[in-house]
């Protein structure tokens, strides 16, 4: 397998807005990044991807785009993004940009000038199209974030295209005159220094010919029509050749696609994608979105998992994350709360020394957990309120509406990094503007820091086990135990190398017998997180979230 930097580096995510308030307002910033330069750095990551830092109204945080070209005035500007950028690299960390191209804000001037009429340059920028007579839509779609997927526009007499908020109108990629400012945008940030890309939702931006009516569904009715459009391959192909003249990276965000098609996008030396941000995994606890929750399920789980990691072994390249900014915290969905610590071990190590380029998210390594909040007031995302529409369609009461929106919103992994157990968690001097878990008393960087047995520590011994093993990098991968319902174990293997990661998921004590082919007394026990760890005859009984890993040398 072809060696490379993106291989064996591990990433830290950034949503900037709760990460850290550097200037006493209380919304995080590029201050804020700056002065956390060290600490993201000890961690043992190799590079940060922001979360979108431009201008941008905020309807959906930055997902909505005002000016590609520059810094939102709350983080900073571009002087103090070229200071962060210089840090970053002067520690030996890459820097990569979300971009978000699928649309824009309604705000952005490309847009103010499509509204101008038809016959505006801009107005093909967009996807406008005329009703189907006596006030109907275009076609049946509806939006992922909120009802109809067409907004109407009386002076124009025309709806315009939008799959996820109002506000988020779809760029037209068919324009030749679009992919040029995406162009553009790349070559932007890429000569400014910035090492590369995450690209969000960019398997959508290529829509089926003619539009056409979509399967019905309570929400996003039309996305096979656009999760894998006609001319995806062109067109990333295109935005391709200007990365190819940089030593850069990107990552594709791509909901609902399979491990199979991945390989379509990811495989081999003219691969568009260098990964892919998958969702399968992540789908071990609810039905298509983190929304339809249902019991957490291991095998469900591990499915996923190995399907990515067997369909792309030697092919292609996974994205390993468990944590990111549009799903609560990992602890409350596939973990346990009663045992936070050791869970979050266990379900940093299981992800992590899979084959592929571990993602963090911030707070991610201290063990941030969900918040509860006593109001759908008190929430702040489209989603969030879109969802209760839905909800309150079939019959769900408010109360219970609440329920499932704190055990699934996207909000709870926006809650402030909590840096310290001083006032509004260390995370700013005045009330910041999202609520602050009430455990950052206990969980904090602060404390976090001092114990030698915390998260931290632990992702910081993962993570540098990880890069000093190529065996952790580049080793296959084989599972074992696949049916249980409570261990998920697999080996990996590099030349004379093999490790053997064991992990539970449960508080129950479970036997386990090491696979055949295994003699646990040969092998060095690297990791784990319980202090002693006993073994008898090649066996031995899992405490509760136990994760062990052992390396054997020269098998
Ligand atoms: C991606 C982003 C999410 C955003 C959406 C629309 O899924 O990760 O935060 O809301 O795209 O841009
Ligand atoms: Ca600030």
């Amino acid at each position: 397998m072809e060696n490379s930097w993106y291989k064996e580096m591990a990433v830290y995510q950034i949503w900037p807005r709760s990460f850290k308030d550097g200037n006493g307002d209380g919304i995080g910033d590029l201050y804020g990044v700056l002065d956390k330069l060290d600490y993201i750095k000890s961690i043992g990551v190799d590079a940060i991807w922001f979360s979108p830092l431009y201008p941008s109204p905020n309807a959906d945080y930055g997902y909505d785009i005002a000016d590609y070209k520059n810094i939102s005035p709350e983080y900073g500007d571009l002087e103090l993004f070229k200071k962060v950028l210089d840090g970053a690299h002067e520690r030996g960390m890459r820097v990569f940009m979300d971009l978000v191209v699928n649309h824009t804000s309604d705000e952005h001037p490309w847009f103010k000038e499509s509204l101008k009429g038809k016959d505006n340059p801009y107005h093909d920028y967009y996807i406008w199209r005329k009703g189907k007579g006596d006030k109907k839509p275009p076609n049946n779609w509806l939006s992922t974030f909120e009802g109809g997927a067409w907004e109407y526009n009386e002076e124009l007499d025309e709806y315009y295209l939008h799959v996820f908020a109002k506000k988020q109108p779809d760029l037209n990629m068919d324009n030749p005159k679009v992919r040029e400012e995406v162009k553009s945008i790349m070559r932007f940030w890429l000569d400014m220094g910035v090492d590369g890309f995450r690209e969000d939702v960019i398997t959508f931006i290529s829509k089926a010919e003619g539009l056409p009516d979509g399967f019905p569904l309570p929400v996003a009715t039309g996305i096979e029509h656009y999760k894998k459009g006609p001319h995806i391959h062109e067109y990333l192909r295109e935005f391709r050749e200007v990365l190819n003249d940089y030593d850069c990276f990107v990552v594709g965000e791509s909901p609902m696609t399979g491990s199979k098609d991945a390989l379509e996008f990811t495989a081999g030396e003219d691969r568009e994608l260098d990964m892919m941000i998958s969702f399968d995994h992540m789908q071990a606890d609810c039905i298509m979105t983190d929304t339809i929750a249902t019991p957490f399920s291991l095998r469900k789980m591990k499915k996923a998992f190995t399907h990515w990691q067997e369909d792309l072994y030697g092919k292609a390249w996974n994205a390993l994350y468990i944590e990111n900014h549009d799903h609560p915290r990992i602890i409350n969905r596939y973990g346990s709360l009663k045992y936070r610590v050791e869970s979050a071990k266990m379900l940093a190590t299981m992800c992590y020394l899979q084959c592929g380029t571990p993602f963090v998210y911030q707070g991610q390594e201290i063990g941030m957990t969900n918040i509860t909040l006593s109001s759908i007031d008190q929430f702040r995302d489209v989603v969030t309120f879109n969802n209760e529409r839905l909800f309150k369609k079939f019959g769900f009461s408010d109360k219970k509406y609440l329920e499932i929106a704190n055990r699934t919103s996207r909000e709870n992994a926006r809650t402030p990094v909590q840096w310290d157990n001083s006032q509004y968690a260390g995370f700013s001097t005045v009330e910041p503007w999202f609520y602050v878990n009430p455990n950052y008393t206990e969980i904090n960087v602060a404390d976090a820091e001092k114990d030698p047995n915390s998260i931290l520590n632990y992702y910081r011994k993962l993570l540098k086990f990880r890069k000093e093993h190529k065996v952790a990098i580049y080793g296959d991968y084989k599972e074992h135990y696949k049916n249980s319902r409570s261990l998920y174990v697999y080996e990996r293997n590099l030349d004379s190398q093999r490790l053997l990661v064991v992990s539970s998921f449960t508080e129950k004590h479970v036997q386990f017998e090491a696979p055949e082919g295994f003699d646990l007394s040969k092998g060095e026990l690297v990791l784990s997180n319980y202090r002693m760890c006993p073994v008898t005859k090649n066996s031995f009984v899992t405490r509760p979230y136990e994760t062990r890993v052992y390396l054997f040398d020269e098998v």
